[in-house]
């Protein structure tokens, strides 16, 4: 069983959720693959198959992280096939922000648009994300668990 997790961050937040995920991950048997979007492209993307989680940030007024704004502008007009992907985004930002995680929003409808076909709804962590994060983890790994077919939850 294998995964892949793409994360874009500017400040290190979704860079530790996707380390926390691969913990978790090695413990329930699952091989997770994390990548950095500031160092990804939409053809690599495009070769996945299986299960892929996106956890992103949003930032300057509904805005990708800046390292992974090239890979958000490169997928916006990607003409790419993404029907062996089944997905989820979880998406970070911060409830003051008028666009509140509107990046995570942006690239969950855009996977879909690609063919990608979401395992679990994307969900969107605000300031207390360390905190819903734990509810959010609970769900995403027993989801996983009935995607891959096993009778394991975490
Ligand atoms: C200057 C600045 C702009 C931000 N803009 C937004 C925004 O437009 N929408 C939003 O939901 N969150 C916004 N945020 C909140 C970040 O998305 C949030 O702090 C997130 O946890 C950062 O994750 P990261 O460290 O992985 O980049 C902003 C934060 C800062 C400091």
């Amino acid at each position: 069983m294998a995964m892949t997790v793409l994360y874009g961050t500017e400040t290190g937040n979704c860079k530790g959720l996707a380390n926390k995920v691969a913990a978790k991950g090695e413990k329930n048997g699952v091989k997770v693959e994390v990548q950095n979007l500031a160092e990804y492209t939409t053809a690599q993307l495009a070769e996945l198959k299986g299960a892929v989680l996106i956890i992103i940030s949003t930032w300057d007024d509904g805005l990708p992280p800046p390292k992974a704004k090239p890979f958000c502008d490169e997928l916006a007009t990607a003409d790419i096939d993404l029907s062996a992907i089944d997905y989820t985004v979880l998406a970070l930002g911060d409830t003051e922000y008028p666009l509140y995680c509107e990046c995570g929003k942006q690239i969950d409808a855009r996977l879909a648009e690609l063919g990608a076909k979401p395992f679990l709804e994307r969900a969107d962590l605000g300031s207390d994300f360390l905190v819903s994060y734990i509810g959010w983890s609970k769900r995403f790994w027993k989801t996983l668990a009935g995607y891959f077919g096993v009778g394991k939850s975490a």
